[in-house]
């Protein structure tokens, strides 16, 4: 069969092109561990609070190992914050570095968005699910998490800030706890 030049230089290089971006997709799957949030379950989101959300916060699983549950709602996270940025007056949350935090979030109203720079954690947060990642903290410093789906007036107002405290200091602040 005869194929012009030309359009056999156009089948190379789609073809190419094609096997150049599942080459990207299995680096950044197998290397660089990018995957797509699972869904994790369903609650009621008119009744929250006769679910694992009533009482949302930190929860410490021993092994420096951690579970936070988050309802996200217009236009906060709640955490179960006492504390606050006070750069922001954001909920803050505090974990020691080298914590492997899993984050279970849900929706009491609308679709949110939940992001944490400098991480892979990067979900929706949509009414009736529960949203879930793991991350582990081997960085210590601030970390801001944000919802990055529009979500109305004051979306720019709904984050959150995560500090990893160097392990230097978590003796003193499991001392106090
Ligand atoms: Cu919640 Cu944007």
């Amino acid at each position: 069969m005869h194929v012009d030049r030309y359009e056999r230089m156009y089948i190379i290089a789609a073809t190419a092109v094609l096997g150049a971006f599942f080459a990207a997709l299995l680096v950044s799957a197998l290397v660089f561990g990018v995957h797509l949030p699972e869904p994790q379950g369903f609650v009621n989101p008119l009744a929250l609070n006769e679910t694992v959300f009533a009482n949302p916060g930190l929860r410490d699983m021993g092994s420096n190992r951690y579970e936070v549950y988050i309802v996200a709602q217009m236009w906060q996270f709640n955490a179960g914050s006492t504390e606050f940025d006070p750069a922001d007056n954001s909920p803050l949350l505090r974990i020691p570095q080298g914590a492997q935090v899993t984050f279970y979030m849900t929706s009491a109203d609308i679709t949110h968005g939940f992001i944490i720079e400098r991480s892979n954690v990067n979900f929706e947060v949509v009414p009736g699910h529960i949203s879930r990642a793991t991350h582990t903290f081997n960085e210590a410093g601030m970390f801001k998490m944000m919802c990055h789906e529009y979500c109305g007036l004051l979306h720019q107002n709904m984050h959150m800030t995560l500090i990893v405290e160097p392990v230097g200091t978590i003796s003193a602040s499991a001392a106090e706890a």
